[in-house]
């Protein structure tokens, strides 16, 4: 169990996870692997969305040896988590909706859940707002136009504004004081959510939660392990032909030193 975090996501959300993953664990190798070929899967049909992270996820934590896998991706996270315990003899982390934390902070008893359509619409996330936010009135709202403003704005575009208030339109609308960003790919739109919302209404997500859990499953790894004096090694893998310029060049200034296509990097 001595070899890098894999983490996983559709796309460039699970990045907001490896951020807070790095605060943490600043010199960890990770290797961050997005299905950007599948992209969005909160529109996927769950079957073919299980089928294909199962046999990526297994295939790639096996090619690296990865000493913990994190789902970075609550939409794959609602489906998979148990298969993939099956799969595979290391610890599996997912992310979980902040439906609780947001419950407990309410003031009005009035939440919402921000995330993909596929996420707002699994038992597993009403089994959430059952078991946690029982005394809340709780809005859903789905979408998967936003996840693909966050890959633009990663990829070096200016965000959308006037399309970002028209999609938030029905949550400014709403009397919450609480929402939860149940989308990792929304943490990065994060300060333009602020803009448009105002500050009245507090924006929660799992990211720091998901960075803690994985500090703490990895003590001992981290512990025995001496990396003498080379670098963190940071590696992204995209399972499409491309991805654009714009998305590679932030990815390398993040400090990613290789950023390939999976086919490149796949045993024969
Ligand atoms: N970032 C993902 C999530 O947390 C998936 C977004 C998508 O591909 O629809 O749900």
């Amino acid at each position: 169990m001595s070899g890098p975090i894999l983490i996983f996501d559709s796309g460039i959300g699970g990045l907001s996870i490896l951020d807070e993953i790095r605060k943490v664990i600043p010199d960890h190798d990770c290797c961050y692997l997005f299905d950007n070929a599948r992209l969005p899967y909160g529109e996927l049909e769950e079957s073919e969305l299980i089928t294909g992270c199962v046999s990526l996820i297994c295939e790639q934590a096996k090619q690296i040896n990865a000493a913990i896998v994190v789902v970075a991706c609550n939409s794959a996270s609602t489906l998979v988590l148990p298969i993939l315990r099956k799969q595979l003899s290391i610890p599996i982390v997912g992310v979980v909706p902040a439906i609780k934390p947001a419950a407990k902070m309410s003031k009005q008893r009035h939440i919402g859940l921000l995330a993909t359509p596929g996420t707002i619409k699994r038992p597993y996330t009403k089994e959430l707002i059952e078991a946690f936010a029982e005394e809340c009135r709780v809005d859903l709202f789905g979408s998967s136009e936003l996840v693909m403003l966050a890959e633009a704005k990663l990829a070096g575009a200016r965000v959308d504004m006037a399309k970002l208030a028209l999609l938030l339109g029905p949550i400014r609308e709403s009397a919450l004081d609480t929402l939860v960003l149940g989308c990792t790919h929304f943490p990065i739109l994060a300060p333009e959510i602020r803009q448009v919302l105002g500050n009245h209404i507090a924006l929660l997500d799992s990211g720091k939660a998901v960075a803690d859990r994985v500090a703490y499953l990895l003590v001992d790894v981290r512990a025995s392990k001496s990396k003498g004096n080379r670098d963190t090694d940071y590696r992204a893998v995209y399972t499409a032909d491309d991805i654009a310029l714009g998305l590679r060049s932030r990815l390398v200034e993040e400090g990613f030193t290789k950023v390939e296509p999976r086919s490149s990097t796949r045993l024969s």
